[in-house]
C-alpha cells in the first residue's frame, strides 16, 4: 500500500452520497435470493458481473432496479445495509448519509415498514459494533409520478425520526427537479433538508442545477459538476455554501471519464466539494477508492485528500458539535500521520 492510500483508508471521512440498494453485492444478492426462494437467471458471481456493462445512467438502472427483487423482508434490508457500514467503517467512514429507494420496494408490494425497519435496525447496530454513525434520506424515484412522490413522503411521516432528509434520484431524463417542487416544499415544512441528483451531462444540466439552487433551495447537491460550465451558478453556489457530493469512480461508469478535471476545478474555487461511492457494489469502488481513484487521475496529495473529507464534514447533516469534533479528528490524524 503506498502512503497515499493508507492516508485515504485511515483519514476520517463523512460518505454523503451513497445508495443503499447499490450496496448489494453479488454474493448476498444470491443468499438473500436462495433466503426467499427466488430463482435467479445467473448462477455465479462472474455471470453477475458480466452483466454490469454499464454506458450511461439508463444502461445503469436498467440492471439496479431488477435486481432488488430479492430485497423482501426487513432482515433482507438489515442484512444490506449492515454488510455496507461494515464495509464503510473499514474505509475510514465515521458517518454516513445514505440515500434509500422506497418506491423500488413499495411499487412492488414490499412494505415500507420492512424497508426502514430493517434499515434502521442495521444503523442502530452498526454504530454500536463499529462506532460508524449512519442516517437516512429518502429518495424520491423521479421517473415515477409527482402523486406517487407525495404519497411515499406521508407514508414516511410516521417514520420522521429515522428520516434526516429528502432526496431526488433515478432517470433524469424529463424529469425536471420542478416536477417535485410541492413534495420538496412539503418535505421542508415537516422539517426534512433538502438534496437531489443533478447527474451528469444530462440533456438540461444546467438549467437543472439552476432550478435546484434558486427555486427548490437544497441544503446540497448530488453530482452537480456541470455547474463549472456556468460561472453565475458557482458564485450563487459558493455564496449559500452549498455542498456537491461528487463520485468520482460512478461517473467513469455512467459517463466516459471520471470528471476528474472538473471536480478539481470547483474544489479550487473553493465549493464544498466531497467524494463519495455513489453504488460502489456496481462500480466497484467505496468510499477511500474512490479518494485514491481520484487523487490518482488529478494528481492530488495528503493536504487535498484532508481538505475533501473537511468538506465532507462541512457539507454533512451533523450537528455543529459533532461536525467539529470531526474535523479536530481529521486535524490530528494528519498531524500524526506526517509525523510517522
Ligand atoms: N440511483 C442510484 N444511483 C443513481 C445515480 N447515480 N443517479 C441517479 N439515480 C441513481
Ligand atoms: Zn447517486
Amino acid at each position: 500500500m503506498t502512503d497515499l492510500v493508507a492516508f485515504a483508508h485511515g483519514l476520517p471521512k463523512a460518505e454523503l452520497h451513497l445508495h443503499l440498494e447499490g450496496t448489494l453485492e453479488p454474493e448476498l444478492k444470491f443468499e438473500l435470493a436462495a433466503r426467499n426462494g427466488i430463482e435467479l437467471t445467473e448462477k455465479t458471481v462472474d455471470e453477475v458481473r458480466a452483466t454490469y456493462n454499464f454506458h450511461d445512467l439508463t444502461s445503469f438502472l436498467q440492471v439496479y432496479y431488477p435486481a432488488m427483487g430479492v430485497l423482501q423482508t426487513a432482515d433482507d434490508f438489515r442484512d444490506l445495509a449492515y454488510a455496507y457500514l461494515k464495509k464503510a467503517a473499514s474505509q475510514g467512514t465515521r458517518h454516513a448519509e445514505m440515500f434509500f429507494d422506497p418506491q423500488a420496494h413499495t411499487s412492488r408490494g414490499v412494505p415500507f415498514a420492512n424497508v426502514i425497519g430493517g434499515y434502521r435496525r442495521a444503523i442502530v447496530e452498526a454504530r454500536a459494533e463499529f462506532g460508524i454513525e449512519g442516517e437516512l434520506i429518502l429518495c424520491i424515484l423521479r421517473d415515477f409520478s409527482a402523486e406517487f412522490a407525495m404519497a411515499t413522503l406521508m407514508e414516511a411521516l410516521p417514520y420522521k425520526d429515522w428520516i434526516i432528509g429528502l432526496g431526488l434520484d433515478s432517470d433524469e431524463r424529463g424529469n425536471p427537479p420542478s416536477k417535485f417542487a410541492a413534495v420538496f416544499a412539503r418535505a421542508k415544512a415537516e422539517g426534512f433538508l433538502l438534496t437531489m441528483h443533478c447527474d451528469i451531462d444530462q440533456e438540461g444540466s444546467i438549467e437543472n442545477i439552476r432550478q435546484v439552487i434558486e427555486d427548490i433551495q437544497v441544503d446540497r447537491i448530488d453530482h452537480g459538476t456541470n455547474i463549472v460550465e456556468n460561472d453565475d451558478l458557482v458564485e450563487a453556489a459558493k455564496a449559500r455554501g452549498l455542498g456537491f457530493t461528487t463520485c468520482p469512480i460512478s461517473n467513469s461508469f455512467v459517463t466516459e471519464q471520471m470528471k476528474a478535471e472538473e471536480i478539481v476545478s470547483l474544489l479550487r474555487r473553493g465549493l464544498k466539494i466531497s467524494v463519495n461511492s455513489d453504488d460502489p457494489a456496481y462500480f466497484g469502488g467505496y468510499i477511500a477508492d474512490n479518494y485514491v481513484a481520484l487523487a490518482e487521475q488529478a494528481e492530488l496529495d495528503i493536504a487535498d485528500l484532508a481538505q475533501i473529507a473537511r468538506n465532507s464534514f462541512e457539507a454533512s447533516w451533523l450537528t455543529p458539535g459533532r461536525r467539529d469534533a470531526y474535523l479536530a479528528e481529521i486535524d490530528a490524524y494528519v498531524a500524526a500521520f506526517t509525523a510517522a
